[in-house]
């Protein structure tokens, strides 16, 4: 099977874009990144395009016919993937594999979200819909609601606190203002976080990821012809998937995403790496519980230990493992369908360098972890290196 690289990138700025359409977002987003790998449109063989609710957000569906239409790349195929707010990284996957089995040579694979044309209720409503509906939407249990249960769980078991969920809030927010794109480019401290008022106690306001707006797109391309092209690229070593009940009274433990920890194992040994090899992580902080769970769940830190991991700075930029650099799903911005693919950048850029005041030194493998509803889907890529 050959090799995959990411040979362009191309992302919009998160955040409440009212004057930017749906097929605007998407659109900028996949001729940035066209023009980033150096081809033209007319190079691409197929499409893959992340994307969760737009019939419940902007009354659109068939979006991948959508975006072949946009991008003037008719007839090609195009595929919508929806997992919630895995989509992107669902997108990836599947780009991905078209090139693994040998079918195709280059792929764009996107993903987009435009959540702030509806009220948050109708929004939290939509997001909703990523659980379950009969056992937990239907009896009013929303996101924040299902987080905070999680989050309850560690906090009795592991002791973990208010403050360390803040922490994760505050790193985060502090590495989005080296990210030009990010939603927010404000700094917040502890205090700030717990004054923000309870959404679902014990995760505040300043605890959640917002409703964003915003698309991002790379173009997936075999190792051989991105030789034959002359083209430099970063390599995909793996990208795994990993399922579980969608309600979460059904999981075996609420103390840990099993889905994560299966696509995690199983990307670790098809890329052949540890987790003590990775250089820098994006991880899905749809909620900051989410950030410690992932960190413990990848396997950087031992379960129940996230919460302190944090708070002794070891995920920060200079820590032992900075996470998030992107500022994450918190303070960079959560157009669900797009999020996976914003990760997949935050990693290219990072090991080609381009990531300024938020770069890590040499940073040569770069994990993402993408995460539908609360843990009903799970997706862990693994990045390196540079090819030529
Ligand atoms: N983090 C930081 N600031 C936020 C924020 C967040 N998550 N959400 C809103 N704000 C800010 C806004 O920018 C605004 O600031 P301003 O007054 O300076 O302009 C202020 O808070 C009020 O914003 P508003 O849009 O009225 O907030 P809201 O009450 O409508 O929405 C939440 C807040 C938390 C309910 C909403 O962001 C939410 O539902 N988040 C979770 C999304 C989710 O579930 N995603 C899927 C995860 S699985």
């Amino acid at each position: 099977m050959t090799d995959v690289v990411v040979i362009g990138t191309g992302i919009t700025k998160f955040g409440e874009l009212w004057d930017k359409s749906f097929r605007e977002l998407i659109t900028e987003a996949a001729i940035k990144a066209i023009a980033d790998s150096g081809l033209g449109g007319t190079d691409i063989e197929a499409i893959y395009g992340g994307c969760m609710a737009s019939g419940r957000f902007i009354g659109q569906e068939h979006i991948g016919a959508l975006i072949a239409d946009y991008l003037g790349v008719n007839p090609i195929p195009s595929t919508r993937c929806e997992a919630a707010c895995a989509s992107g990284g669902v997108a990836l996957r599947q780009g991905f594999l078209a090139i693994k089995s040998g079918e195709n040579d280059i792929v764009a694979v996107g993903g987009v979200e435009k959540m702030t044309e509806v009220s948050t209720e109708e929004a939290g409503f939509a997001l909703g819909g990523a659980g379950d509906q009969e056992t937990e939407l239907f009896h009013g249990a929303t996101f924040p609601s299902l987080y905070a249960l999680l989050a309850r769980c560690h906090m009795h078991e592991f002791g973990t606190t208010e403050e360390q969920m803040a922490m994760v809030a505050v790193k985060n927010h502090a590495n989005a203002m080296h990210n030009p794109n990010a939603q927010f480019q404000r700094e917040i401290s502890v205090e700030k976080v717990m004054n923000s008022g309870y959404v679902a106690e014990p995760l505040k306001l300043l605890d959640c990821s917002p409703l964003s707006d915003g698309a991002a797109a790379v173009i997936l391309c075999s190792k051989e012809k991105a030789r034959e092209l002359g083209l430099k690229g970063v390599e995909i070593l793996a990208s795994e998937q990993a399922s579980d009940t969608l309600a979460l009274a059904d999981r075996k433990s609420l103390l840990e995403l099993n889905a994560t920890k299966i696509a995690a194992q199983k990307a670790y040994a098809k890329a052949g790496v540890k987790a003590s090899d990775i250089d820098v992580v994006e991880v899905h902080d749809c909620f900051t519980i989410a950030e410690i769970l992932a960190i413990e769940d990848l396997g950087f830190f031992k379960k129940g230990e996230g919460g302190k991991a944090v708070e002794q700075g070891k995920t920060k930029l200079g820590g032992k493992l900075p996470v998030n650099t992107s500022g994450g799903l918190k303070a960079a911005g959560h157009p669900v369908g797009a999020t996976g693919i914003k990760q997949a950048i935050e990693a290219v850029e990072q090991i080609r360098g381009n990531c300024g005041g938020r770069q890590v030194k040499g940073a040569k493998i770069a994990l993402t972890h993408n995460v539908g509803g609360s843990g009903a889907t799970a997706v862990v890529s693994i990045f390196k290196g540079l090819i030529k």
